[in-house]
């Protein structure tokens, strides 16, 4: 019997194709690995992207790029903090991609507009991932989410 291996953290070319379906306008990829999506690539550790700088801490103004794409490091805790500076530096779309199950903050002007869930050898708990899509309503000032 033939086996593939491949780091686990990395995407199949059937998942990269299903984050770009929703890449619209000036892009980021924030966390982004050795991924290849995105206008401009940023991560901390990886040497080779565009950016290198803390999720946590962007060195973009508030609301400057239409869509954010987000694959964070898979620790309880710091999802929630990277997705808030993602809200405050996207114009219009968040993409985000995690393994926790995480409960998003009910005040938030995102709308959800899609939710997906990839899975990996049949999907087993351990292998379940879940892409979700925000869209920011119209209308809504910086204040109504701080
Ligand atoms: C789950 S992996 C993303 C992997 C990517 N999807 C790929 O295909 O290579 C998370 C990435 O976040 C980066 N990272 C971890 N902490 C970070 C931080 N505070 N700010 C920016 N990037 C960070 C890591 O270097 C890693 O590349």
């Amino acid at each position: 019997m033939s086996m593939t291996f491949r780091k686990s953290w990395q995407w199949t070319r059937q998942e990269a194709s299903l984050y770009a379906r929703y890449l619209t306008g000036s892009s980021l990829h924030v966390c982004a690995g050795t991924a290849n999506l995105g206008d401009v690539k940023l991560d901390l550790y990886q040497p080779f992207v565009d950016v290198k700088a803390d999720a946590m801490k962007l060195p973009f103004r508030d609301r400057s790029i239409t869509t954010i794409l987000c694959d964070p490091p898979w620790l309880h805790g710091v999802e929630l903090k990277i997705l808030k500076e993602l809200r405050r530096v996207a114009k219009k779309r968040i993409i985000f991609i995690t393994m926790n199950d995480i409960r998003f903050p009910r005040s938030s002007p995102w709308k959800l507009i899609a939710l997906w869930h990839i899975s990996r050898n049949g999907g087993n708990q351990h292998n379940i991932k879940a892409c979700y899509v925000f869209e920011r309503e119209a209308n809504q000032s910086l204040e109504d989410y701080q």
